[in-house]
């Protein structure tokens, strides 16, 4: 494979899955095992058969399932540990013992030499069982280092065919880990592990520095699930791996997006929108001058091309926003704005920004639609203004103020709800030009908060059977509401101006 080629250990199953508060079924680990299968990971930990019977089934089912990757199980230098491996028909079993002192003493209660004397006999006997062994001296960052350097010679002796160098509590920098694993390389010729953990947020720049340092493989998790801040995250550790230091690895990294998605809806951990490639806001630029940069050419403000990890650049409308950005991402979706629809877009969309709001794709989307219908159609009526009054003990009111033919016109109107009364002063003010009913309204919410940008959409009707449809959006429901059926009577208005 040569010396630029890492091996990828996933053990999102087995230490991801130590994650607080995730658990799962043997269907959906299953289901995860095949994903990494086809991300083309080497290794898959599927779990510690130790832990349940339910825990041995997927085990068992995921080492029968056929996949390409070695299919592996963790199991602690004991004999009953390492028979319940065996059992869910894996080839391949990761054993561990403590070996720094704080562990030797108070988790396992044993001397050095009986810690030495264990592991030997733990890997002797799975490679007496024919298995593929890897052997880990837990917490070998907090360990001696004459003393790990005995027990890696050990383990070589003993057969293990590699050796894993856990950062259990996640205590190395870059620079110690790097220095650790030459240091070891110079004791033992099998091939060394790392296995990081974030505890100071350094996993993925330690698991780097390890590879620099002459590390063959590296343990790693989708998203960097794992005991208390995670693990290394595969997708950070292996794109880090690809372009910052020219190494190779068996992973398709178009399908990393796709991956971390399916781990974070079957563990129901969420993913930081500002997380290193999977984050939402990974590939999302928003500020003018990043905008216009990207829209000319993505390398202004990229590292890569988000294609690489199966993603999609996203222009954001905010209040950073440029009118180039918006622009182009309404250009993508197909809407071909005037110079003055797209003014008034941006207009809208800044407002929103100033209030701080986060303006989505659906979000500019309904608001070009509403920009775009409403310029192109002639203003017979116009909004002047409009106040609503509602709550427990008051019946809701509205008083509404327009302008038709230059001319003001105000009515108050109550309803069984400030969309309602507001509707019924515009029809009391209108009813002269036209008598125009409401024959549907939908309501949609584009995004999640109370915040969220509003879109109205109506279907009106005159009594002589004109029928169109109009929409409102806004962030104020009622003003989205206002907007549609104002929208919908100038329509009806037109309509049948050109009968005439
Ligand atoms: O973090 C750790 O030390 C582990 C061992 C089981 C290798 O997960
Ligand atoms: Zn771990």
């Amino acid at each position: 494979m040569g010396t630029d080629y890492v091996r990828i250990f996933d053990t999102t199953l087995r230490d991801g899955e130590q994650t607080p508060g995730v658990s799962l079924t043997p269907e959906e680990k299953m289901e995860i095992a095949a994903q990494l299968d086809k991300l083309g990971v080497d290794v898959i930990e599927a779990g510690f058969p130790s832990a349940s019977k339910g825990e041995q089934k997927a085990i068992k089912d995921i080492a029968n399932a056929g996949f390409r990757a070695s299919i592996c199980a963790l199991a602690r230098a004991l004999r009953s540990d390492i028979d319940a491996a065996l059992q869910c028909d894996v080839k391949y079993i990761h054993t561990f013992i403590s070996t720094s002192e704080v562990q030797m003493k108070y988790a396992l209660n044993m001397t050095p030499e009986e810690v030495i004397e264990t592991a030997i006999e733990a890997i002797q006997y799975i490679k007496d069982h024919g298995a593929i062994c890897e052997f880990s001296p837990m917490d070998a960052t907090r360990t001696d280092i004459e003393f790990l350097k005995r027990v890696c010679r050990a383990a070589e002796e003993a057969g293990a065919d590699y050796i894993n160098i856990p950062d259990t509590v996640g205590i190395m920098t870059p620079k110690s880990m790097e220095r650790l694993i030459r240091e070891l390389r110079e004791v033992v010729k099998v091939p060394l592990s790392v296995h990081c953990h974030n505890d100071f947020g350094l996993a993925v720049a330690n698991s780097l520095a390890g590879v620099e340092g002459g590390a063959a493989q590296v343990h790693v998790t989708v998203n960097g699930l794992g005991e208390r801040a995670g693990n290394a995250a595969l997708e950070e550790v292996v794109m880090g791996l690809h372009l910052l230091y020219n190494k190779r690895t068996g992973i398709n990294t178009r399908l990393l997006y796709e991956t971390s998605k399916i781990v974070s809806r079957l563990t129901g951990v969420v993913i930081q929108p500002n997380k290193a490639i999977v984050g939402e806001n990974a590939f999302a630029h928003e500020s003018g001058i990043h905008t216009r940069g990207v829209v000319v050419k993505p390398l202004t403000f990229e590292p890569f091309n988000p294609e690489l990890v199966g993603r999609r650049r996203k222009l954001i409308a905010g209040k950073h926003a440029g009118r180039h950005g918006i622009k182009a991402e309404l250009e993508e979706a197909g809407f071909q704005p005037t110079e003055e629809q797209l003014k008034e877009i941006v207009a809208r969309v800044k407002e929103l920004g100033d209030k701080g709001k986060t303006v989505t794709d659906a979000d500019l989307f309904a608001i070009a639609r509403t920009v775009m219908g409403k310029t192109a159609e002639e203003k017979i009526v116009e909004l002047s203004d409009l106040a609503v009054v509602t709550g427990v003990r008051v019946i809701p009111t509205a008083s509404v103020k327009l302008i038709i033919d230059g001319k003001e016109y105000i009515a108050a109107e109550t309803g069984v709800g400030p969309v309602d009364a507001a509707i019924k002063a515009i029809q009391k003010i209108t009813s002269s030009l036209a008598n125009v009913r409401l024959k549907e309204y939908r309501l949609e919410a584009l995004t999640g908060g109370s915040d969220a940008v509003a879109e109205v959409i109506i279907k009106v009707e005159d009594n002589e059977g004109n029928i169109v449809s109009a929409r409102g959006a806004r962030e104020d429901i009622v003003m989205a509401s206002v907007e549609a059926m104002i929208s919908g009577i100038n329509k009806i208005l037109l309509k049948r101006l050109r009968k005439t």
